[in-house]
């Protein structure tokens, strides 16, 4: 009787190893909803910060795809965002777009934006994304950086309209989205506060790039 028993109880603590193993396994698969914010052009002296705040103040990173022009007129933003925990990509000198003709200069204008970023964030800069997303493959090697594309384009340049914006970008946020913004648009700044409320509520966890290019 004793060991019939005992029989009974491990057989109950090995289901109950089972069930429980598998609840867990279906919490993690739920909690895998990932998503990555970008912004391009900036910084913006003005709504680059207030993006920042919104940001800090939710626990979000992001990351940052910035033009060197616009880094070297305001660095303390650059500063701020690699010391919050942003990631900070390069876009180019001049926001030049890669043509047949031009690869000379883009070359060279990716290769003074990642020293200038390295410069003011203190950190080796592996993030490209290209203007207009016209890139060489050849240029990954040469320039040693990975581009980084988008699958969701919220169109906020054209849009300037923070209802739509989040319209927009909610109708098509998957996990694994990479959500292309620009913080130099007050109304892309409202909109993208907003939408990482909502995608926070919907139980989505913000990553940077590198963590979706490698994960
Ligand atoms: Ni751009």
């Amino acid at each position: 009787m004793l060991v019939l028993l005992l029989l009974l109880e491990i057989f109950l603590l090995v289901q109950g190893e089972i069930s429980r193993s598998k609840a867990c396994q279906g919490d993690a698969y739920a909690e895998t909803k990932i998503v990555a914010l970008t912004f391009d052009d900036g910084p913006h002296p003005t709504y680059t910060m207030t993006l920042l705040d919104g940001l800090q103040e939710r626990g979000v990173k992001v990351s940052f795809f910035v033009t060197g022009e616009h880094a070297d007129l305001h660095p303390e933003v650059i500063q701020r965002m690699a010391e919050e925990g942003h990631l900070v990509g390069n876009h180019t000198y001049s926001h030049i777009g890669l043509t047949k003709s031009n690869e000379k200069k883009f070359r060279d204008e990716l290769a003074a934006t990642s020293e200038l970023l390295e410069k003011l964030t203190g950190k080796e800069t592996a993030y490209v994304r290209p203007p207009y997303g016209t890139w060489n493959k050849k240029l990954e090697k040469e320039c040693n950086l990975i581009p980084v594309l988008w699958n969701v384009d919220s169109m906020d340049w054209s849009l300037q309209d923070v209802a739509k914006i989040k319209k927009r970008v909610l109708r098509s946020v998957k996990d694994g989205s990479i959500i292309l913004m620009h913080d130099y648009f007050d109304t892309s700044v409202i909109a993208a506060l907003e939408i990482v409320d909502e995608l926070l509520k919907q139980g989505y966890t913000f990553v940077t790039v590198d963590e979706m290019v490698y994960d």
